[in-house]
This record gives C-alpha cells, sequence and structure tokens, in this order.
C-alpha cells in the first residue's frame, strides 16, 4: 500500500505555494493557486530514482506532453552548465504533425519521432562560443553545452513520468531547413518526449571497471557495487 504524508508547504503567502507529498516511490509536488491553473499532481521522484528509471521509450500515448510539465523541462535544460556560461545552443520545439513527421524523415524514418507528442531539437550555437573560445569552442564547447542541456532535457523528463528517447542517427540539413537555422546552428540531437506505451527494455552497460582506470588507462579502477544499487546488467 501506498502511503502518503505531506512533508512540507513551500511558497510564501501571494506566491504559489506547493505541497509536496511523499510516497513510497515517489515525492509528488501538488500546485494548487496561480500560476497553476489546476490542481495536478507531479511525480518528483528523488535524483537517484531519476536514474534508475530513465529507460529509452520509443512508443508514445497520444496524449499531449502539459505546458507547464514542458516549461520544467526547459527549465531543467538551461541549468546544464555550459563553457563560459555561454549556452552555446539552441533548442527547439517540434509539435505540428507535419513537422515531426519530417523530422523522423530526417532521422532516417525513426517514426517513434513523428508519434511522439513533443520533440525538442537540440542545436550547436557555436559562434556563441567562438568569439571567446576560438576553434574549441567551434568543435567541442557547443557540442558539448547542447548535449549536456539535452541529457538534463531527458532526466527532467523522467522525474516529471514522462519517458523520452534520444536519437542523433539524422541528416543535419533537411533539420536546418525544416526549422529555419541559419548554417551555423548544427542539430545534434533530437529528444522525443510523451507518456510511456511501452515497458522499456533495461540495455546493459559495460563492466565499470573495465570503463573506468585508476590513474593510468592500464589499470583498472577496484569499483565495489554502492548501496544504492544503480548498476545494469553487465554485456
Ligand atoms: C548520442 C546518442 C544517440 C542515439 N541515437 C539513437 C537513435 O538514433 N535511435 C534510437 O533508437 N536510439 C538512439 N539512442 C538511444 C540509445 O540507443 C540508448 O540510450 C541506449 O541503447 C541505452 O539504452 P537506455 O537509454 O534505455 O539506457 C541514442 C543515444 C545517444 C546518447
Amino acid at each position: 500500500m501506498t502511503t502518503r504524508r505531506i512533508v512540507a508547504v513551500e511558497g510564501a503567502e501571494g506566491t504559489s505555494p506547493l505541497i509536496i507529498l511523499h510516497t513510497d516511490s515517489a515525492r509528488k509536488v501538488a500546485f494548487f493557486k496561480w500560476p497553476y491553473a489546476s490542481s495536478e499532481l507531479v511525480d518528483l521522484i528523488d535524483f537517484f530514482g531519476v536514474l534508475r528509471n530513465r529507460h529509452s521509450i520509443r512508443a508514445f500515448e497520444r496524449r499531449d506532453v502539459e505546458e507547464e510539465k514542458i516549461n520544467i523541462i526547459l527549465e531543467a535544460a538551461s541549468l546544464a552548465p555550459s563553457a563560459g556560461n555561454l549556452q552555446s545552443y539552441e533548442i527547439v520545439i517540434i509539435r505540428d504533425q507535419d513537422h515531426k513527421s519530417a523530422l523522423a524523415e530526417a532521422a532516417l524514418s525513426q517514426e517513434f519521432i513523428a508519434h511522439a507528442p513533443l520533440n525538442l531539437v537540440f542545436f550547436t550555437n557555436p559562434k556563441r562560443s567562438t568569439r571567446r573560445y576560438g576553434r574549441r569552442g567551434v568543435e567541442l564547447y557547443s557540442l558539448q553545452d547542447a548535449t549536456i542541456a539535452a541529457a538534463y532535457a531527458q532526466l527532467a523528463a523522467t522525474a516529471l513520468g514522462l519517458g523520452s528517447i534520444w536519437t542523433g542517427a539524422f541528416y543535419e540539413e533537411p533539420i536546418m531547413k525544416l526549422v529555419g537555422a541559419e548554417d551555423d546552428l548544427i542539430p545534434v540531437a533530437i529528444i522525443s518526449i510523451g507518456y510511456p506505451d511501452e515497458e522499456p527494455s533495461v540495455t546493459s552497460r559495460r563492466k565499470i571497471e573495465d570503463l573506468v582506470h585508476d590513474e593510468h588507462a592500464s589499470k583498472p579502477y577496484r569499483y565495489k557495487p554502492s548501496r544504492l544499487g544503480l548498476s545494469r546488467p553487465l554485456w
């Protein structure tokens, strides 16, 4: 049985208070006053629960993602660190059905993109970074800025009870054309988001001692599984 209790009421007088309910598996936040139109419960799983629960989801329910959740995801993305805090990336929201179909086609006909209610396309904006960092800004930092933000967006979606999938296999030019991007905005990731309509498959991972090295690339790190048990089945 799920236990549920109020653990905090936050928000100063005149602002929008939140009630945080604690359940066995997750924290839920109830927004009940302006600017939230109606009372609504949002899943707020703890941080490690979010990491544990994020799996690629490629089948989505038809219902839309609420505006409030989209805005939370965008806020989370913009919290990501970036080189020199320049945020050398742009995000384009794609929800229109014709645009989603064109996006899916550019992504080698990965049809889940056309079926997802929401797609966020992350572009590098190297010009922003190159002013300060030259070639490194173009080749590395703008790419890192964009992809860290995309990762934050995926984790935020999970925390909100949504499923998501990262797509990297696509032709860049049709996407640039689709969104009217300048030559120097390069798409690097499509994050498709929606309510999951499939049980996620749990993918495996490399052994941590294979991918982590102790002081020298040839020396494996002696890893012991943590009590959180975040590891996945091994390859
Ligand atoms: C850079 C990158 C590119 C990816 N491109 C695709 C893709 O084009 N199509 C797809 O179905 N999944 C894609 N994925 C999702 C991976 O297949 C998935 O993250 C991986 O199998 C691990 O599974 P998990 O996300 O459920 O942990 C991509 C993921 C990343 C990070």
